[in-house]
């Protein structure tokens, strides 16, 4: 068996198996894909409502289901209540807009755990395991009427005495989750004929 039917040394057919039930769903109308993607924005304005446990669970969820490098899932969410946090948390990340949200969420990778292309050139995938993990939590959060912002340009060094994180887990994404207090802009990006190259 390949390892990319492996999972922490367990074949994936012992493992649990996860159902594709969305149970967290119910009764909640299902959004269209392209709808929720063209939803999704970077929001900087929160509210300081709480997020309701059941919509938490429901964007974490997301992250375990994430598909990972052989499916080796090395990374650990962080979920940090904002509320009295705040200055430690600024240490990490300067806008105001990232503690007025009651959550703030942080994927760290486990490097020792991750996928490495060993037999070609020792790309470790632990980065992209990672990205992945926040996407699908990013999309379960705004498909939940949450909002999300990716940071990446935040102080390592704080982030890694905030979170206590042990030697080995890398801080690698942020964002803050709650409800959103601002509006869309519309969407600016490139062509899709300076993106893809039809071979
Ligand atoms: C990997 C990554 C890192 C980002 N880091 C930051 C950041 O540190 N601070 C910030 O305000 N926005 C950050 N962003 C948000 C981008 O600026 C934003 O996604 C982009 O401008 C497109 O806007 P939209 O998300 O509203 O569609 C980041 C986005 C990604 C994907």
């Amino acid at each position: 068996m390949s390892e990319w039917h492996m999972a922490n040394g367990m074949p994936i057919s012992r493992r649990l198996y996860i159902s594709h039930k969305p149970s967290a769903n119910k009764g909640s109308e299902i959004m269209d894909f392209g709808e929720l993607i063209a939803k999704r924005y970077s929001v900087r304005a929160y509210r300081s409502d709480p997020v309701p446990e059941g919509l938490l669970e429901k964007v974490l969820e997301a992250a375990r289901l994430a598909p990972t490098a052989a499916n080796r899932q090395p990374f650990q969410v962080f979920v940090v209540s904002t509320a009295g946090r705040e200055e430690e948390l600024r240490r990490v990340y300067h806008r105001h807009w990232f503690t007025q949200a009651p959550l703030v969420l942080c994927v760290c990778t486990v490097a020792a755990q991750a996928w490495v292309r060993i037999k070609f050139d020792g790309k470790c995938y632990a980065d992209v395991d990672a990205a992945i993990a926040m996407d699908h939590m990013i999309l379960a959060a705004a498909e939940a009427g949450l909002g999300t912002c990716w940071i990446a340009d935040f102080d390592p060094a704080a982030a890694r005495e905030v979170l206590q994180l042990a030697e080995g887990v890398e801080p690698v994404l942020f964002t803050p989750l709650g409800f959103p207090a601002d509006q869309p802009k519309p969407k600016e990006r490139k062509p899709l004929a300076a993106l893809v190259r039809r071979m």
